[in-house]
């Protein structure tokens, strides 16, 4: 549905035939006595939240700590005239008191973080009270280089301490930071800060993963040759390996420096329920990436409590979301919801199998850690080397697992469940989004049975529901659109700068209802499984791309004339990214030319967005109103080209015979 395709039928195609009988795996009875909720008491608590929102939302927003108590709980309209969400909204409270002063008494001397760098062997560990002088420092800080409550702060860093330092100074003075993953280019970070007008840049010399190093100072110079960035005062440099680096002496700042300088005295401001808290950017079907607005209380309060709930989470245990703070996984279970639940994190700078395939599982043992949370493609990439990634470690630590990001697929579950669990630990199979701040379906470890492949039910408050593409709701076992009904507190409250946008994107499919882009069956036993996007983005490696990003990158390049980009099934990346591409007219296609265009969206968007297969089209298959049709180009790519569906819609059917005929085999 919702997509710019009118004539297609977008809504979800497939069931994973391997799910038809889902085998069952029950709750131990010693969790279900231990957790913090078995089945009945997450029945009642479910029941309560959906009767009665204000009322269980009252008593949960009490969480976190206010300093103004709030009195109005839920003021939300999902009227697509007058899209309005507010949580808590005349509450004050600020997130990096909740995340760090509060523990001081009980857990100043706890290790809030344990840092593992890229290369083994490289450590660091900071306590909360050492990590509040940090974040206190870092928030005069900015402050004395101009940073006001409001102002926007562009955080580009590699996976290091100071990355969540930065984070929770923001929220300390009330800035608004909007992080840019690390592995983007300087042409996607300078649209984001100009989209945001951010003030400050935060950056390192240069980032260091899986044994490479990336110029990140380098990266942010160019970005800011842009001749619309205008906003940028000053880029402060975090020093992480000593590169050589260019230096400006009227703008660049050393975060050394000015730590040095910095009283470690710093109030943490009053802010208003509502204030904004950060912008992520995420790709959606159509144009640029949207910045997603969060505000302050509702996202806390939702953040920590799907954290203590959805992991079980107990008082001094280690908790390890290995995702990178680029990414609203980061945001939310790597520094928001943990720290703010007083929890020991590991943060990892690299990624899962460097220098070796059982490398996760060494720092599962390293830290004796409780909670692994990671992405299926991971899960996939360390299956690949079966039982050589658990290799010399015992993982008896271990007492949940949970993934994210992407559907799982039964055999990597059984994967993880098995091999790096022992069989020990139920998988938490979280469903959420940039959006939804943190998880909407997902089983809570002492109270759902699980079936692989499923997220399965809602979380608390949360009303998902199955409309077709007529906007019907659909009861009982069926497949449809993914919505969901009513507002939760860690919802987005807008798309920054462009409300217009935010209303057009997920309130105006189907009215009164917030529009997930994903597609979903119910089975008998009401559990979710999310069958995939029904529009135009795809999921690599758990990463969204927007396919309308990669093919406007890909017809920027001189020798292209029109490009359409489909997803298709990757046996590790989840889905892969395959482009068809037609030249302009007197330029021939070439291997060489490939490479070329591979190279030239990797520098367009970043290594994250390169396609993995190019198909020469001459012509793509088009409505007679010049529309793509992507169903088709979807289904060649994925090699099934006997099941194209109707046809006869096209302009030209004979470029169908022609594309498949020119397929590239899917290796
Ligand atoms: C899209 C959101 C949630 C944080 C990371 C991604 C897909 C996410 C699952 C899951 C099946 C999932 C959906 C969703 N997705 N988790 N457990 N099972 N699909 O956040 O970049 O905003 O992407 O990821 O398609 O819409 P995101």
């Amino acid at each position: 549905m919702l997509t710019s395709d009118k004539n297609e039928q977008t809504a979800p195609e497939k069931t994973n035939p391997e799910n038809s009988k889902p085998m069952l795996f029950p709750v131990s009875p010693k969790l279900a006595a231990e957790a913090m909720v078995d089945d009945e008491k997450y029945r009642q608590m479910y029941q309560q939240s959906i009767v009665n929102p204000q009322g269980f939302w009252r008593e949960h927003g009490q969480r976190i700590d206010w300093f103004t108590p709030f009195t109005k709980v839920k003021n939300v309209s999902f009227d697509d005239h007058h899209v309005d969400i507010k949580w808590f909204k005349d509450g004050t409270t600020n997130v990096s008191h909740n995340c760090l002063d509060r523990h001081l008494e009980t857990k100043g001397d706890q290790v809030a973080i344990y840092w593992e760098g890229d290369e083994p062997g490289e450590q660091r560990e900071i306590t909360y009270r050492e990590l509040h002088e940090e974040v206190s420092r870092f928030a005069n800080a900015l402050k004395s280089q101009g940073v006001r409550q409001g102002d926007v702060v562009a955080i580009y860093m590699p996976m290091v301490i100071e990355a969540a330092v930065a984070m929770l100074a923001c929220t300390r003075i009330g800035a608004i930071h909007s992080i840019v993953f690390a592995g983007f280019s300087p042409e996607a970070l300078a649209g984001r800060i100009i989209d945001s007008n951010a003030k400050i840049v935060i950056t390192a010399d240069e980032g260091v993963r899986g044994g490479r190093t990336t110029a990140l100072k380098a990266n942010v110079d160019e970005a800011l040759t842009h001749p619309d960035i205008r906003t940028i005062e000053k880029v402060i440099v975090y020093r992480r390996t000593g590169a050589d680096i260019p230096w400006h002496n009227h703008r660049d700042v050393w975060w050394h420096e000015l730590q040095q300088l910095s009283s470690p005295h710093c109030q943490a401001r009053e802010m208003g329920a509502e204030d904004p808290l950060f912008i992520l950017y995420t790709s959606g079907s159509t144009g640029k990436p949207k910045g997603v607005l969060h505000t302050t209380g509702g996202y806390l309060v939702y953040a920590s409590m799907t954290h203590e709930y959805l992991f079980d989470y107990r008082d001094g245990e280690v908790f390890w979301c290995n995702a990178d703070v680029g990414w609203i996984t980061g945001h939310t279970y790597v520094v928001y919801g943990p720290l703010c639940n007083g929890a020991t994190i590991v943060m990892h700078e690299g990624v899962p199998n460097y220098p070796s395939v059982n490398r996760v599982s060494q720092i599962v043992d390293k830290y004796n850690v409780n909670i692994l949370y990671i992405a299926p493609t991971a899960i996939r990439a360390l299956m690949a080397h079966d039982k050589q990634a658990v290799e010399g470690t015992s993982r008896k630590s271990l007492r949940l697992l949970g993934t994210v990001g992407e559907p799982i697929n039964p055999q990597a579950w059984h994967w993880y469940h098995q091999t790096v669990g022992e069989g020990r630990c139920p998988i938490v199979d979280t469903w959420w989004q940039t959006e939804t701040g943190a998880a909407m379906i997902t089983p809570l470890p002492g109270a759902t049975a699980l079936k692989p492949g499923s997220a399965t039910r809602p979380f608390f408050g949360v009303m998902p529901a199955l409309v077709d593409n007529m906007g019907n709701i659909i009861d009982g076992p069926g497949e449809g659109n993914l919505v969901i009904l009513d507002s939760w507190p860690g919802q987005a409250r807008t798309v920054y700068g462009d409300h217009e946008r935010f209303v057009q994107t997920y309130f105006t499919s189907f009215k009164g209802m917030y529009t997930t882009g994903d597609g979903a069956r119910r089975d008998e036993d009401g559990y979710y499984w999310i069958t995939g996007r029904v529009d135009d983005v795809i999921n690599v490696s758990g990463h969204r791309m927007g396919t309308a990003e990669i093919e406007s990158a890909m017809v920027a390049h001189h020798q292209v004339a029109e490009a359409a980009v489909v997803g298709y099934p990757h046996d590790i990346k989840g889905q892969g990214i395959y482009v068809y591409v037609t030249l302009n007219s007197g330029v021939d296609y070439s291997f060489d030319l490939a490479a070329d265009l591979k190279k030239w969206v990797r520098q367009e968007i970043g290594p994250i967005a390169t396609p993995d297969i190019i198909q020469n089209a001459p012509g793509l298959p088009k409505t007679r109103s010049g529309k793509i049709m992507r169903r088709i180009l979807r289904k060649i790519a994925a090699g099934e080209c006997d099941s194209l569906g109707d046809t006869s819609t096209l302009a030209d059917p004979s470029v169908v015979d022609q594309l498949i005929a020119d397929r590239v085999e899917v290796s």
